[in-house]
């Protein structure tokens, strides 16, 4: 064993982490993995910021909202740290890890000072690392680091972890986006689409599954694209299926470009698959989704649902939803509307368009006033309350930044 690694664990033990976790489902089990690394290398998990020597900040990029309120805490989190730094052994470092800081990279510490490290979501394995070197270096000079070129995590992070009684756990099959919808931050800030292996898949759920978890969700941007050169997606689910121990699965976000027949003839087969499709449709208007380029028509949107609902019988639906993409109409509006009417998805988060820096909708104005996109959010709101209400509401919320 190295003398470097034992003495990280000496130097660690026992330091009380806290993490907060902004954003979507992918967010969640990034959060975990890191947990998990920082368990393994001795640190105790507490409940509330101002108990935490370390504090992480796991953030969101997908619209301006989600990163100022990851801003507004930090200050907040230091504040707390300090007061309490006598008993936390000196010890107050905060890193900010996940999308903004792939997106703002070492200009994180221009914009919040308090920042000590700043880790993206392909370089989550060196953590442990990280803060060691930031408490070696504490009292010699200040220190800052980040940590943003990483093109792959190393597979043993999502084994490394501990399930404590859990019954479900989510499962990343692929990582990274290659859609470039033009609003969506995330091909930017979460690299190419890479999928893992079905054998590592499968061998990270299987000891879940010893571990007394029964209900798995696979997780990736565009799951429905799952291809790692010897299984598809259809075929990762049936794999899946097949596993001892398991009792229920389902699958999180789909792409309505990628989704096929077959799909929906293994959601209405699988015994232990829920019943259930989060396919987001983005907006009902042809024009729009040319723009947003999401590589399908409204009339494949809507056939596409009605094939799932003549196959998978009972099956739930939800969707995504963003008003006020630049150039939106009345007219493009109510396409959404008049869509969202025949379809009746049985849930529907709405989003308002934020413009996002690197994406292509970027270079077009935000012309839809603030007026017109709060209208237009409550006129859809209540719409899909409606319909919502009329139907039953899938059990688990869908791949979306809240
Ligand atoms: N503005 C508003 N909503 C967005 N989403 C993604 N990018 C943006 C953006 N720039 C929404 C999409 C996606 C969900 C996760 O977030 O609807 O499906
Ligand atoms: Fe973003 Fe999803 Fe489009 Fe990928 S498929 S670019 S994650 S909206």
């Amino acid at each position: 064993m190295p003398d470097k690694k034992d003495k990280t664990k000496n130097e660690t033990k026992g330091l009380r982490l806290y993490i907060r976790t902004f954003g979507c489902q992918m967010n969640i089990r990034d959060s975990e993995l890191v947990c998990g690394l920082l368990g393994n290398a001795g640190y105790k998990m507490v409940e509330e910021p101002q108990d935490a020597g370390v504090i992480i900040i796991n953030t969101c990029s997908v619209r301006q909202h989600a990163e100022d309120r990851v801003w507004s805490v930090i200050g907040a989190y230091k504040k707390e740290q300090l007061k309490r730094k006598g008993k936390l052994g000196e010890i107050s470092i905060i890193g900010l890890i996940g999308c903004m800081a792939q997106n703002y990279k070492e200009q994180v510490f221009e914009k919040s000072p308090d920042v000590d490290f700043v880790v993206g979501p392909a370089d989550i394995h060196k953590i442990p690392d990280i803060i060691d070197t930031l408490i070696k270096n504490k009292g010699l000079f200040e220190k800052k680091i980040w940590e943003t070129d990483g093109l792959k995590r190393p597979e043993h992070i999502y084994h490394d972890i501990g399930y404590d009684s859990k019954k479900h756990t989510y499962v990343v099959i692929s990582e990274g986006c290659s859609n470039f919808c033009s609003y969506c931050v995330v091909p930017f800030v979460r690299g190419a689409l890479r999928h893992r292996s079905h054998k590592n898949i499968i061998k990270e759920i299987n000891e879940a599954l010893d571990k007394g978890v029964t209900s798995v969700t696979l997780l990736g941007q565009n799951v429905n694209s799952y291809q790692d050169g010897a299984v598809d997606f259809v075929k990762l689910l049936e794999l899946v299926n097949s596993l001892k121990g398991l009792k229920e699965f389902n699958f999180l976000t789909s792409h309505p470009k990628d989704t096929t027949t077959d799909l929906f003839k293994a959601i209405a087969s699988l015994g232990k698959l829920k019943k259930e499709l989060h396919l987001p449709l983005q907006s009902g208007s042809d024009r729009i989704l040319k723009l947003m380029n999401r590589g399908y028509t409204s009339k494949y949107y809507l056939n596409l649902t009605q094939n799932y609902r003549k196959i998978v019988k009972n099956g739930l639906l939800s969707s995504d939803v963003i008003l006020g993409f630049p150039s939106e109409s009345e007219a493009d509006f109510k396409d959404t509307l008049n869509l969202l009417k025949q379809i009746k998805f049985n849930a529907a988060y709405i989003f308002k368009y934020s413009p996002r820096p690197q994406t292509k909708a970027m270079a077009l104005p935000d012309d839809v006033s603030k007026a017109e996109k709060e209208g237009r959010h409550k006129t859809i709101l209540d719409l899909q309350r409606a319909i919502s209400k009329s139907k039953v509401i899938p059990q688990k919320s869908p791949l979306n930044a809240k």
